[in-house]
């Protein structure tokens, strides 16, 4: 596909989206659609506290909503419970639209008890699987540690990354489902990548909202440790 074919914006929750909402706010949280200008069909990454912003959002590009692709189970990316707080998610997106909400088939058990969905509104998928959003193709890579299912996604040199990759640090492991190992194995996954790959995170805890992998490779301390018996020293619990 050529990429002037490509729609594909970055929404920051309390700022783009979810305005008056402190607690998005406070989460930085990034909000992903990624579509096809042509076909103007397009997915959403993450959707949460405010679905109806999002959709509006979605409406307002003419754009149609085909798929919800949902990088891990925490609530603050899929919505539920959250610090004894109702977060709104993907539950409430299918309220208002029926389209498919594509997992990583190792995070369905949690992903389900954390939105209350039945594992039949879930599709289930494997790290290499690819989906189509009008004539765009965006490949799941299944990056375990911060949760197990936890995955990214690649589409036109772009990572978006989830909790897995920040543009400083990485996604905590001492969260239920959380492996140190698995996270090692996944960085160095997400670290041979082509250098010019831009990394799209799940939460905006640096100044700059993306930046290139090469850059990410070469500045965030994750990627310091030369072994994984090293990471574990400095990042295993
Ligand atoms: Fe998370």
């Amino acid at each position: 596909m050529t990429s002037d074919r490509l729609y594909f914006r970055q929404l920051l929750s309390g700022r783009d989206f979810a305005r008056h909402d402190q607690v998005a706010a406070q989460m930085v949280n990034f909000v992903y659609l990624i579509g096809d200008l042509q076909t103007r069909e397009c997915v959403v990454v993450d959707p949460a506290y405010a679905v109806d912003d999002i959709l509006n959002i979605v409406e307002q590009d003419s754009m149609k909503l085909t798929g919800v692709l949902a990088t891990h189970y925490h609530p603050d990316h899929v919505g539920g419970q959250m610090m004894g707080m109702k977060i709104q998610g993907v539950a409430d997106l299918l309220e208002k639209t029926q389209v498919p909400i594509h997992i990583n088939k190792h995070e369905t058990k949690w992903v389900s008890r954390t939105t209350g969905l039945n594992e039949n509104d879930l599709v289930q998928h494997e790290g290499g699987d690819k989906v189509k959003v009008g004539d765009l193709s965006i490949t799941f890579v299944h990056t375990p540690g911060h949760t197990p299912g936890s995955q990214c996604f690649l589409v036109e040199q772009r990572l978006v990354a989830g909790d897995t990759l920040f543009l400083d640090g990485c996604g905590r492991t001492d969260l239920p489902g959380g492996n140190p190992g698995d996270l090692y194995a996944s960085l160095q996954t997400l670290a041979s990548l082509p250098r010019e790959t831009i990394v799209c995170p799940g939460h905006q805890y640096s100044a700059l909202p993306s930046a290139n992998l090469g850059d990410v490779v070469s500045t965030n301390h994750v990627f310091r440790p030369s072994s994984q018996q090293q990471w574990l020293e400095w990042f295993g619990h």
